[in-house]
């Protein structure tokens, strides 16, 4: 399999093989990792990272997978460059790539990371835009392999905003990969029809299906993983809480909700999570909504059932898994 020189910007783009060359190659990283085997195959490389919103997991993966690849690495935020005000995406694209061997992006809208990918001459990273999450399913789907021993046939459900970009990335990496894929709620937070189309295409050749229901039990009976994610995503408008918080308080994954799952079913969330008041927008939403946990409870979250810290320590290893089949 030879990725070098690609983009990873959707996994739209992506086939099957290679994703799950992909997810192979970071379990190999991984096991290296827990050894303490070096594995500096990058030495003498740079990578810049790019965010206009915030990040832990993303940031931190890029970070550290970096260095444990022997590479340098340059973050920029959301203040501090040229991009987006004096200096125009394509500008800053081929000064870029002038002086590093890759540059990962995280921001808005999906054409602003695939005009950076069009005039960058090296590879180019997506690490979360409005309407995409790829790195992040890389090690969702590393994670369910953990725990199941195959992926074909499984159910993954997601209860949430169904047009987010977590949402509409799982649809398509379950369509591309067999998984049966259900999306949960509310029929105004569908995703958007023309994906659902693409991904319906996907399916049925892999022998998938993609279902689309506002029904909690129909959804999550015989599922294999529950999956959610924040009601409001980064960069919408906080006067839109009170509507999400109307539409998607039924689809809170709780403990009623996953006894109706399959009983060695996983709990799994991209993170970060509203599942208690330990946050500053999880008091000021209690303090106006009096909600003291939103998409998932805590008792849910905190479960033996949940994976999300494993699913949290898998971005690392995917991550450089894509750095790694990128750059070589
Ligand atoms: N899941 C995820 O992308 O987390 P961060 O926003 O912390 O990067
Ligand atoms: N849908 C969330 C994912 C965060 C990792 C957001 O975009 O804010």
């Amino acid at each position: 399999m030879n990725l070098s020189g690609r983009d990873f910007l959707k996994l739209l783009d992506y086939s099957k093989e290679e994703i799950l060359y992909l997810i192979d190659l970071a379990k190999v990283l991984k096991r290296k990792k827990q050894d303490g085997e070096s594995h500096r195959y990058l030495k003498g490389k740079n990578v810049v990272l790019l965010f206009e919103k915030d990040s832990t997991r993303t940031r931190c993966a890029f970070e550290v997978g970096a260095m444990d690849l022997g590479m340098g690495v340059t973050y920029l935020g959301p203040t501090g460059s040229q991009m987006g005000k004096k200096e125009s995406i394509a500008d800053t694209a081929r000064v870029l790539s002038r002086m590093y061997d890759g540059i990962e992006y995280r921001g808005f809208e999906q054409t602003i990371v695939e005009e950076l990918a069009k005039n960058s001459s090296v590879p180019v990273w997506n690490g979360l835009t409005n309407e995409f999450h790829p790195t992040q399913m890389l090690a969702d789907i590393m994670t369910v392999s953990e725990n199941f021993d195959t992926l074909e046939g499984r159910k993954l459900v997601f209860l949430g905003d169904g047009r987010n970009n977590v949402a509409n990335s799982l649809m398509v990496i379950c369509s591309k990969l067999g998984i049966n894929f259900t999306c949960c709620a509310p029929n105004q937070l569908f995703p958007n029809a023309e994906l659902i189309s693409q991904c319906k295409t996907f399916a049925a050749q892999n022998h998938s299906e993609i279902v689309l229901t506002e029904n909690v039990e129909e959804a999550v009976t015989n599922a294999d993983v529950l999956y959610t994610d924040v009601w409001v995503s980064m960069g919408e408008d906080a006067s839109i809480w009170k509507e999400r918080i109307d539409l998607l308080q039924p689809y809170q994954v709780n403990k009623r909700v996953m006894s109706m799952a399959n009983p060695n079913a996983i709990f799994l969330h991209c993170l970060p999570s509203f599942h208690d008041l330990n946050t500053k927008i999880g008091k000021e939403i209690y303090d106006k909504f009096g909600l003291e946990e939103m998409e998932v409870s805590n008792e849910v979250f905190e479960s033996s059932q949940s994976k999300v810290f494993d699913q949290a320590e898998n971005r690392l290893h995917t991550i450089k898994a894509v750095m790694y089949a990128t750059l070589k």
